[in-house]
């Protein structure tokens, strides 16, 4: 059996550059590797909905946005089969089944379940279906027999549910799922890429993120106002590098020939490194580098997503023809789990043999 990735992200908002390094960028390498079988990308939005009922025009909107930032990163439809969750029923369906294999006691041990409800005020009014949000995910994967799932480190406790799932399934029912493994970036910096503020995540209503699809001024602004050392206020002064902010997206964008391309006098990152720990080396110096690696990487997949958004028919038949291919694939996947599990009543006429067994 080949290999198979499903992967995704929830639709509330543009893609930030923490979305790319952590996961984007390595989907694409994935993608054009060629060592995969078939690729899904998901945009899960009814995952997006358990904790935004009240707004479904924000999940509508941002379908489009987070599509445009798939297809401008490099994610082809040709390779990679990009779709929405909640046009694929059968993963309610599934999700249903695993609810009875899973405890709540579980569920609340689950540290990213955890984070989430405190910060969104829930802890007295957690909606059901919020609650739920990791079982469905485990349906997410096993409906496509994913064997990788490329994701940020957050993520591994919804891994570790579904492995719990997929096992315990297989246990009552016979083998039937596919157990996946996570993929974690590879670079530390990658894993939880920090806001410019320095505040620990880059998100959305922290105001702290650069999109992917941030403009070249917008862009600058933002790497000028970045957070770095404040004890390091005049350039002679010795500097930290741990926490500082500017030196995080260095090690996640930039290599050591780039450094040494726009500063001969270092031969990569570690000597610049050094020279500002030892002092004499200002911050303007440094986020200069940083905003010219940032501007080549985002420009082409500014220019890309400028040149989409021209031709909004065509994402539209991507995501269209991408939500039909998935649910095929998912509804194999759910007639094993019903013939498994002995649901698929009407499949064949056994069932009238096995009742004359009994009613003689
Ligand atoms: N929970 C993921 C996020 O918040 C999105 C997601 C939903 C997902 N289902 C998934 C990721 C399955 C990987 C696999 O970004």
């Amino acid at each position: 059996m080949g290999k198979i990735i499903l992967t995704g992200d929830r639709p509330t908002g543009r893609l930030h550059i923490g979305h790319y390094v952590g996961s984007l960028r390595r989907r694409v390498q994935l993608q054009n590797s060629g060592e995969f079988e078939k690729i899904f990308i998901m945009e899960a939005d009814a995952q997006a909905l358990t904790d935004n009922a009240d707004n479904p025009g924000k999940i509508r909107e941002n379908i489009f946005q987070v599509a445009l930032d798939y297809l401008s990163a490099g994610l082809d439809p040709e390779k990679s089969t990009i779709f929405i969750q909640s046009q694929v029923p059968e993963l309610t369906e599934l999700s249903f089944y695993y609810m009875n294999l899973v405890t709540v006691a579980r569920v609340q041990r689950n540290p990213t379940v955890k984070t989430e409800i405190k910060m969104r005020n829930f802890e007295a009014n957690i909606p059901v279906g919020f609650f739920t949000y990791p079982i469905s995910q485990a349906a997410d994967i096993t409906a496509f027999k994913a064997t990788t799932v490329p994701v940020g480190e957050d993520q591994a406790p919804m891994i570790e549910q579904t492995l719990e799932i997929v096992r315990r399934f297989n246990n009552i029912y016979g083998p039937t799922l596919v157990e996946p493994k996570i993929l974690l970036p590879e670079n530390q910096a990658c894993m939880r890429l920090p806001g410019i503020d320095g505040k620990a995540k880059m998100s959305k209503s922290l105001g702290n993120c650069i999109y992917l699809s941030e403009d070249p001024k917008e862009l600058a602004q933002k790497v000028r106002s970045m957070y770095t050392d404040p004890g390091h206020i005049h350039v002679e002064d010795p500097g930290k590098i741990e926490g500082n902010v500017v030196f995080t997206y260095l090690d996640a964008f930039c290599d050591d020939a780039h450094v040494n391309a726009m500063f001969p006098e270092y031969a990569g990152l570690q000597e610049m490194k050094d020279h500002y720990r030892r002092g004499g080396l200002g911050d303007m110096k440094v986020k200069k580098l940083l905003l010219s690696v940032l501007e080549e990487t985002l420009a082409p997949i500014r220019a890309r997503r400028q040149e989409l958004q021209k031709d909004l028919g065509y994402v539209y038949e991507v995501l269209r023809q991408g939500s039909e291919k998935a649910r095929e694939e998912a509804a194999k996947t759910l007639d094993q789990v019903r013939h498994s599990m002995r649901i698929d009543y009407f499949a064949d006429r056994s069932l009238i043999e096995e009742q004359k067994q009994i009613f003689g």
